[in-house]
């Protein structure tokens, strides 16, 4: 992929403000046009916010690396207190099963079966039961996980002129500051970013999250089909994106394909993203924007109202709803890349 950036560059932070060792370069970029070429896919781009173009980040490293797939950085998604593991077996994918993960603070056990672990917080409830928003249950239903790879997904995808390798792409250029460590694919579904992030290598563990079983097992068994998949880097999770079981800071960076709208509560789950961002950790996403001419008028937030209450997800109606999501949950340098309704944003955990 080629990129041409045009337009006023100015340094937010001279070099000589950073610290001594820093190889920092800030600049603030206003109002431009970037244009992207790929094969024979030329499209405009408008970035309409402020990006920050960082090289050489200095920021530490989250949790150590290369832990074989072990529970470093895990954490009891009740009292966010680290989970040790009592069984010998790692924990990556195809290998869970009979995990056993404790908190040692609240005592409680946590459990791996064939597929995943399982750390929401109701796991082990025998009595008590409660159902999440129709966005959420309705990905748990195996039919729709079933179908989702199966053509579903492509509906997305047909909101831009951006293949699904391409949104991998523009993601893995956002994520260059982090590379070489662990990464969380949250609401993996199926697990198609999830198996890319894997087979590119650039990251030393992947951690692929979702509420739902039944994506879970596609995401395993899309995992199995393939041959030579480094498995010992993979660790896949069932767990609630408003409850992230992952120690503060432990993780540097969350991608989140398509999911943000699914989300129960986005401004709880960018909350928890942020909690769980080391600093300068990067947050990617990718979600839709209703706009268009329609835009100002008061109906489509009536509009949006009625879809929150019936469906419990959540529909954006402006690049600056995101943005002032991301700021309002500590998170900075939002950037985005929009085309027609589809959107691409970026934010990191700031550097202390
Ligand atoms: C449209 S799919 C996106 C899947 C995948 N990221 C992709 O790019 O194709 C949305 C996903 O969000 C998940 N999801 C919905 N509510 C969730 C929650 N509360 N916690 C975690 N994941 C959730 C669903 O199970 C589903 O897999």
């Amino acid at each position: 992929m080629s990129s041409v950036i045009t337009g006023n560059l100015r340094p937010a932070i001279l070099p000589r403000q950073l610290g001594k060792n820093s190889a920092h370069c800030l600049f603030r970029v206003r109002s431009f046009t970037t244009s992207v070429s790929r094969r024979n896919l030329t499209s405009k781009i408008r970035l309409s916010s402020t990006i920050f173009v960082e090289t050489k980040p200095t920021a530490p490293a989250a949790v150590e690396k290369e832990d074989g797939g072990g529970a470093s950085g895990l954490a009891c998604p009740i009292c966010y207190y680290p989970l040790t593991g009592i069984s010998d077996s790692p924990l990556y994918v195809g290998a869970t099963v009979g995990s056993n993960l404790q908190c040692n603070t609240c005592k409680k056990t946590y459990f791996g079966n064939q597929t995943h672990l399982d750390l929401v917080v109701s796991s082990g409830s025998k009595q008590y039961d409660e159902s999440m928003p129709l966005a959420t249950e309705f990905f748990r239903t195996p039919v729709i996980s079933f179908l989702y790879e199966r053509g579903w997904r492509q509906n997305f995808e047909s909101l831009s002129n951006y293949q699904f390798t391409l949104q991998f792409d523009m993601a893995k250029n956002y994520l260059k500051p982090v590379l070489g460590g662990t990464i969380v694919d949250a609401s993996c579904g199926s697990g198609m970013f999830t198996r890319l992030f894997s087979k590119s290598g650039l990251f030393s563990r992947v951690i692929a999250l979702d509420f739902s079983e039944n994506m879970l097992r596609q995401c395993y068994d899309f995992i199995e089909e393939e041959e030579n998949f480094p498995k010992e880097k993979v660790t896949l999770v069932r767990a609630d994106i408003s409850r992230l079981p992952f120690e503060s800071s432990a993780v540097d960076a969350v991608h989140a394909g398509a999911a943000l709208h699914c989300w129960p509560s986005p401004s709880t789950a960018v909350a928890e993203i942020s909690r769980v961002l080391r600093p300068g950790g990067v947050f990617v996403a990718t979600t839709y924007i209703l706009d268009g001419p329609f835009a100002f008028l008061p109906f489509l937030r009536t509009f949006r109202e009625n879809i929150m209450g019936i469906a419990g997800s959540h529909i954006f109606l402006s690049e600056h709803e995101l943005e002032d999501l991301c700021r309002t949950c500590g998170l900075v340098g939002f950037t985005c890349i929009r085309n027609g309704t589809f959107v691409m944003i970026s934010a990191r955990k700031r550097s202390s």
